[in-house]
């Protein structure tokens, strides 16, 4: 079978499944709603009868059986709680399934991975990134025939891993901010910032990701949301005009790129600290 035709095939019983992980996770949900109901309800009543319950053998009996209840009722909400967690879990994965694709001759299969990323509107997303700059700094610049230009083969991959920089220039009168040639490593009064790999990869790149750390990473301007503010010069007050829609969007094609294994270095705190005011 011919490439697409694989991937055309897989995709569409991957959103099969993915509906139907769907279907399962509202089924889930009402379950859980309908379970809590049931031991706030328990609970509220035992604690009703308390006061004018123990007063003979028969009572005691009565509230033993009630505890025994709502221990039942306690397990089976924490059994639909992990359920509706693991289906979660499931659902918002940037991946839930994985083709080995083995071209004619070649040696090993391609991975590809496949999962909200390949399932939601990518084309959306690429025109999103197309228009909105990214590449002019996640994509290392070369110098091409019509001079410098995005090396599209390291799309969206940051700041070259292992590129030999010299310490940056000192900053002289009005001119405050340096770039290297390749348009991914900045210099200015934050320090050294180094700009993100993009791609999926797993360990040096967004693999790891779920839509809502890059939503939040550009909401919180923390990288996932909940780590260390971001340096300039990432236009985050910008993006944040994106709708949630946009940067899912956004996130989908982001994750469809090619996984590019590029480490891209910790940004370096300025020599001297950049005077207030
Ligand atoms: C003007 C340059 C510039 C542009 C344009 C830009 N970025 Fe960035 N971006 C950076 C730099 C530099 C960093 C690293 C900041 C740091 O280390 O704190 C970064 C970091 C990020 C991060 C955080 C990664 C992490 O690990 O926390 C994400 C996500 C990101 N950029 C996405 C985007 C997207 C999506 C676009 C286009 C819509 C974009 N960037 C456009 C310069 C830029």
């Amino acid at each position: 079978m011919s490439y697409d035709a694989t991937w055309q095939e897989e995709t569409a019983r991957l959103s099969r499944v993915l509906a139907e992980i769907h279907d399962q996770l509202d089924e889930a949900r009402a379950t859980l709603r309908h379970r809590k109901g049931q031991v706030i309800t328990a609970r509220a009543s035992m604690w009703e009868d308390l006061p004018h319950q123990i007063q003979d053998f028969e009572d005691l009996i009565e509230m033993t059986q009630n505890q025994i209840l709502l221990d039942a009722q306690e397990r089976e909400y924490r059994q639909a709680a992990a359920k509706v967690r693991r289906l979660e879990k499931m659902a918002y994965s940037p991946y839930f399934g994985r083709i080995d694709f083995l071209e004619e001759g070649a040696a090993r299969p391609e991975e590809i991975y496949i999962g909200i990323a390949s399932l939601t509107d990518q084309a959306r997303g690429e025109h999103l990134v197309s228009t909105s700059g990214c590449h002019d700094c996640h994509t290392p610049f070369k110098v091409g025939p019509n001079g410098p230009e995005p090396d599209m083969a390291r799309a969206l991959s940051g700041h070259p891993e292992g590129m030999e920089l010299p310490p940056p220039p000192a900053a002289v009168g009005p001119w405050t901010i340096a770039v290297t040639a390749t348009n991914t490593a900045w210099s200015g009064p934050w320090g050294v910032s180094f700009t993100a790999n993009l791609t999926p990869d797993r360990e040096t790149g967004l693999g790891e990701w779920t839509r809502d750390d890059f939503i939040q990473t550009i909401r919180t301007a923390r990288h996932r949301g909940r780590g260390r503010l971001l340096l300039p010069p990432m236009p985050v007050a910008a993006y944040d005009h994106f709708s949630d829609e946009e940067l899912e969007a956004i996130f989908a094609y982001l994750q469809s790129l090619p996984a590019l294994k590029n480490r891209v270095p910790d940004p370096i705190a300025p020599a001297t600290p950049p005077v207030q005011g």
